[in-house]
């Protein structure tokens, strides 16, 4: 069946609130859209862990620091509507610009000890962006749970933070990522690259996975074989690789508890991250 698209924070809100009425509870994929099996995994968690399933497909501008890359991300709302309704989602929340933001925003969740590193090092401003959109979201749609993928490692980790340091009265739910048979995580990116560059990609789970065969030789090690694996596709550039604590997402030396390896890499105008 296909689900009502809200563009309205108040038509959603009637629309959770009938839910919580008829005593069911409320699960929340926020998403950008330009949904991919990785999303359906989502869904189908959220719709199998609670009674009511709102996606939300927001285009986030706050959270982008290049202009080129917020135009160029894909808005496909037509086809994820559809995507929706197959994965029996109830609404999909699709608001416009002006409706998340009807005046620049002056208030920003920041979450600084897990931003500076990985990704936030080189996006500056992104992780602001993701916080304070998803603390909005919780608030519009007040979910009982949220769900959100292993890929985004590091905006996990921040979410999750940020629930606890706010009180948010919700649960994160994490979901592991899905991978294409050969091996690359699923982003809606993906559709931006060449058949050559798409042919590549795998390269960086490739290594990431020799580092985790490597890590008992410690992190320095660990991290060169992934390095080793990717040079051998010199048109891969490599924008970080670190092994990181998974608490506080900062690279360690030693390894005294759970760790992560994350990588971000550019291949021509695209730029994947994966981590294990
Ligand atoms: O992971 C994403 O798609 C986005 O960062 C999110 C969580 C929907 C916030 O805009």
């Amino acid at each position: 069946m296909t689900p009502e698209v809200a563009t309205a924070i108040a038509r959603l809100r009637e629309r959770t609130a009938e839910a919580r009425r008829a005593g069911k509870t409320v699960g929340c994929v926020p998403t950008m859209g330009a949904l991919h099996a990785g999303h359906g995994a989502l869904i189908d968690c959220a719709r199998a862990g609670t009674g009511f399933v709102v996606v939300t497909v927001f285009v986030n501008p706050l959270q982008f620091d290049r202009r080129d890359d917020y135009d160029a991300y894909a808005r496909v709302l037509e086809s994820d509507v559809a995507f929706c309704g197959e994965r029996g989602v109830d609404v999909v929340f699709a608001p416009p610009v002006e409706e998340m933001y009807p005046q620049p925003s002056a208030t920003f969740v920041d979450v600084p000890p897990l931003a500076e590193c990985l990704c936030g090092k080189f996006r500056t401003g992104h992780f602001r962006g993701v916080a304070t959109v998803v603390a909005k979201l919780f608030h519009i749609v007040e979910p009982d749970f949220a769900y959100f993928g292993e890929k985004d490692a590091q905006q996990l980790a921040i979410v999750e933070r940020m629930v606890r340091d706010l009180n948010f009265p919700l649960t994160i739910v994490p979901v592991p990522t899905v991978r294409e048979p050969d091996g690359l995580a699923l982003s809606s990116r993906n559709r931006r690259l060449t058949p050559e560059e798409r042919r590549i990609a795998p390269v960086l789970y490739r290594a990431l996975r020799q580092a985790r065969a490597t890590l008992t030789d410690g992190p320095g090690a660990a991290r060169q074989a992934a390095l080793d694996v990717l040079a051998g596709e010199p048109s891969a550039r490599v924008e970080y690789l670190e092994v990181v604590d998974a608490g506080s997402m900062h690279p360690v030396d030693r390894i005294q508890g759970p760790v992560k390896i994350a990588a971000a890499v550019w291949l021509g105008n695209t730029r994947l991250i994966d981590n294990v």
